[in-house]
């Protein structure tokens, strides 16, 4: 994607221009993710995106859940021919170690099953010792007054969940490789790696461009490598009018994105996510052919769901990294991680303002969260089943659920005068609760390392 032209779009009605870009593209992110519905669709309210968003086989008992009267519009769902998979935790959990050389790490223990508790000792960072924090996630520099949504950390059910040891990852990925392939939340994450490795070296940046999308890090005292490919959608993917961003995008729904599945091979561990994107307006083509879209305008093109699509995705990717011949790395799925937007929609007000996480109970994974979260288990399993390439669950779901706490809100950049921007409760604080999704991927390595 070409930032220039998102620059010029989203920004456009602040008069400001193409100079200062590097400093604004960040935002530009976050602002082309949430332009387009409501330019196509103004009148869309949470009830009507839930529904179009839902299938028929969910079960919501949300604020919006839809009556019988709503699902007779004319919405086709998710086909039902979509396998029947019964996804448990213990199908798609990592194997767990045998070895006992790593502390704390029960075999039964699942990691993602847990609770946030208190941690006085964070954060292991902030934005003086970490140069990577992107503008639109350096929360304190915008002037975010609490603290306390730093001082937490990750305990699982059954076990300890080890801070993030920089000495020790690095230990571990001596030699290595490993690539991010996602959108922005997933360079939310690298970048959350990239503070947390500072405190023992910085990276290089070997990156061929300038823009954020691709970048190429190197750890060269340890002969680390680290890349991050954008694919919102992970799946090939343009826009329908090159210069518009307003404009739908097609999705190629069967057809890889190459410039990550060609990419990929050399590397000993791959990420990969997906999400937000996946509620744009879109086209979708299967077999070359348009078999529908989700918010388009055409009368005679059927309307899917989101979930179509981001079935297909999924399906689409894993098929094609299970035929990766020279591929030998490991692929990690990190699950959704849901927003936050409270007391309305994110064009309409909607916000995130609390600063402690919720407990357990106090929120449940429903709604398209909990589908899209389905959808990624059920893929998930079918690949690994398949059983040519390993993939391992990164659950990042339900600790990112209890965080509502852990977003930029309104302190992703300095106030506009005379315009309302829409609060960020998609991203994460850097530092924030993103950063343990290292603590997770260091444990997840360990068990990989100790399994070989
Ligand atoms: C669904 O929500 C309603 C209203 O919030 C509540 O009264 C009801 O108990 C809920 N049902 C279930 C199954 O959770
Ligand atoms: C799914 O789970 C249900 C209930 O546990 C069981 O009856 C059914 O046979 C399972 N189906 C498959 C395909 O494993
Ligand atoms: C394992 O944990 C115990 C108790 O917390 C500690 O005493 C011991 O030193 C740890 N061992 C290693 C190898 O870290
Ligand atoms: C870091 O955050 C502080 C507020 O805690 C802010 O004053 C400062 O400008 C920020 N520095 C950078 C480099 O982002
Ligand atoms: C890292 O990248 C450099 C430069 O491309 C390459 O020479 C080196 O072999 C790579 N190391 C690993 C572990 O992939
Ligand atoms: C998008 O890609 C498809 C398939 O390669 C191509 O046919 C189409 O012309 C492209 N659309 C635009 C607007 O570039
Ligand atoms: C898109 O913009 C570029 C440069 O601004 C221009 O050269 C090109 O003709 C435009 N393409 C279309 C289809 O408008
Ligand atoms: C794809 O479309 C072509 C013709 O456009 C057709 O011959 C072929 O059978 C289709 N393939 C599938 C898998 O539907
Ligand atoms: C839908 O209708 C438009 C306008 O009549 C036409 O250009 C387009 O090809 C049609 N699309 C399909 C999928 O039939
Ligand atoms: C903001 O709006 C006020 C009143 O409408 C106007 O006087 C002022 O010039 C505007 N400021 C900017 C930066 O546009």
């Amino acid at each position: 994607m070409d930032f220039q032209d998102n620059l010029e779009l989203s920004l456009g009605k602040l008069k400001t221009r193409k100079k200062n870009a590097t400093k604004i593209v960040p935002f530009v992110a976050l602002a082309i993710l949430f332009t387009l519905i409501p330019l196509y669709y103004p009148s869309l309210h949470p009830k009507k995106l839930s529904q179009v968003l839902s299938s028929s086989s969910f079960q919501s008992n949300s604020s919006y859940s839809s009556s019988t009267e709503e699902k007779n519009e004319k919405i086709i769902t998710t086909p039902s021919s979509s396998p029947q998979i019964n996804v448990t935790r213990s199908d798609t959990l990592v194997a767990a170690p045998q070895a006992r050389f790593i502390n704390h790490t029960d075999e039964k223990c699942d990691l993602f099953l847990g609770e946030w508790v208190p941690n006085p000792d964070g954060p292991y960072y902030t934005n003086m010792t970490c140069f990577t924090i992107q503008e639109h996630q350096n929360c304190m520099k915008y002037g975010r007054p609490d603290r306390d949504f730093l001082k937490w950390k990750w305990k699982p059910d059954a076990c300890e969940l080890p801070l993030f040891d920089a000495h020790q990852f690095l230990q571990l990925v001596r030699g290595k490789s490993l690539a991010f392939v996602g959108d922005s939340v997933a360079r939310n994450h690298m970048q959350s790696l990239i503070c947390l490795l500072s405190k023992v070296v910085y990276a290089v940046d070997v990156s061929d461009t300038t823009d954020q999308e691709t970048k190429h890090w190197e750890y060269r005292d340890y002969n680390f490598n680290m890349s991050i490919f954008w694919a919102p959608y992970l799946v090939k993917a343009n826009k329908t009018e090159p210069n518009n961003t307003y404009q739908p995008f097609n999705l190629y729904l069967d057809e890889p994105d190459e410039s990550w599945t060609t990419k990929i091979q050399d590397f000993d561990y791959v990420i990969i996510s997906a999400g937000h994107w996946f509620f744009r307006p879109s086209m979708f083509y299967l077999n070359h052919t348009l078999v529908g879209c989700l918010f388009c305008s055409q009368p005679n093109v059927s309307q899917l769901t989101s979930f179509f699509s981001y079935q297909k995705a999924f399906q689409t990717a894993f098929r094609i990294i299970n035929s990766l011949e020279n591929y030998k790395g490991i692929t990690f799925l990190r699950t959704f991680a849901p927003s936050h937007f409270e007391d309305g929609v994110w064009d309409k007000g909607g916000d995130c303002v609390r600063t402690i996480p919720f407990k357990r109970n106090e929120n449940v994974l429903d709604d398209y969260n909990l589908e899209f979260y389905k959808i990624q288990l059920q893929e998930l399993t079918i690949a690994q089943k398949e059983g040519k390439n390993k993939f391992r669950l990164f659950d990042a779901t339900q600790s990112m659920l209890l965080r509502p706490d852990g977003h930029p809100s309104k302190y992703g950049h300095w106030p506009k005068p005379n315009v309302t921007l829409s609060n960020d409760c998609v991203h994460w604080c850097l530092p924030g609760p993103i950063d343990v999704w290292n603590d997770f991927l260091l444990e997840l390595m360990k068990r990989e390392a100790i399994d070989e």
